[in-house]
């Protein structure tokens, strides 16, 4: 794949829900390798759009291509292909609770095999090696034996992390990955999404409900208002005129400072992986 393929693009897509339009003619171009963060008030339209490129829901209007192929008209097998290149993973994991670790995550893999040997049951003894080794590249293989509903929200998160990267997905979604997690857990969490984009060159595109975090971890930042993208940029560039165009002009300092300041983590990053160099965290990190 070369640099230039693989490239997610959003054209004039807009999504109403009876008379409320959530997301507005939106237009982005999204190149391979991007660590994409989307901010934004509460109801800006940032899990629709989401939720529209994985095709959980379809735009009312417009097209989502990637790699050169119209991914928003697609049924049947094609579409759950994409589904699989374009893994998802949400604030409440949403895990199986009662299954264990190690099951939960091989349920990645669900999609690429036939409809028999799904009903076998049966995975491979390379699948479950990859599992484990998936487990462990997030320091959570200890655990792989537990039902899942046991383990802490971080934990938790980092098995949703395992079983995305089963799918060995293109494109990783994040709908507000560390919203129900404490600062150090939030810390984990964006550190693995950062170490499987930068050594895998996966594009990471995840939704985040403070600045602080998207400015630390995302070479570039979407701003959302009112269902329409009002900024666009690298972090450097969302200075105090484009905050508050984001979240708002009566938005009081207090909100904004709220915004930036309520996951901020200032312990230095651990490098989770094993394999392979890390680039140097980001500047101003
Ligand atoms: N399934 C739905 N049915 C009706 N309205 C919805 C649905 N999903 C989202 N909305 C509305 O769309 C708007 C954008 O919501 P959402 O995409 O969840 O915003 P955000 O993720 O930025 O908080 C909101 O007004 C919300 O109420
Ligand atoms: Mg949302």
């Amino acid at each position: 794949m070369s640099a230039s393929s693989a490239t997610l693009e959003i054209r004039g897509v807009t999504r109403r829900f009876g008379k409320n339009t959530a997301v507005s003619d939106i237009n982005v171009s999204i190149p391979r390798g991007q660590m994409v963060g989307i901010i934004g008030r509460s109801g800006a339209g940032k899990s629709t759009l989401l939720r529209m490129i994985n095709r959980l829901i379809d735009p009312s209007q417009g097209s989502i291509f990637f790699d050169g192929a119209e991914v928003s008209s697609l049924h049947g097998s094609p579409l759950r292909r994409w589904q699989r290149d374009c893994a998802m993973i949400f604030q409440q994991f949403n895990l199986v609770p009662r299954l264990d670790v190690l099951t939960n995550v091989l349920l990645g893999r669900l999609n690429h095999r036939s409809t028999v040997s799904n009903l076998l049951g049966m995975f491979t003894h390379t699948e479950c090696a990859e599992a484990v080794a998936a487990l462990e590249r997030l320091d959570i293989a200890r655990t792989a034996l537990q039902p899942a509903g046991t383990l802490s929200g971080g934990q938790q998160q980092r098995v949703a992390i395992a079983r995305a990267m089963m799918q060995q997905p293109k494109v990783l979604l994040a709908d507000e990955p560390i919203a129900s997690l404490d600062p150090l857990n939030a810390k984990v969490v964006m550190d693995s999404l950062r170490d499987i984009n930068l050594r895998e060159g996966i594009t990471v595109v995840t939704n985040l409900h403070t600045l602080d975090t998207a400015r630390a971890y995302c070479n570039r930042i979407i701003g959302m208002a009112a269902g329409k993208v009002v900024f666009d940029g690298a972090p450097e560039d969302l200075d105090r005129d484009a905050v508050r165009t984001v979240y708002g002009a009566d938005a009081s300092g207090a909100d904004i400072s709220e915004a930036i300041t309520s996951t901020s983590v200032t312990i230095k990053p651990k490098i989770i992986a094993s394999a392979g160099p890390l680039e140097p965290a980001f500047p101003g990190y």
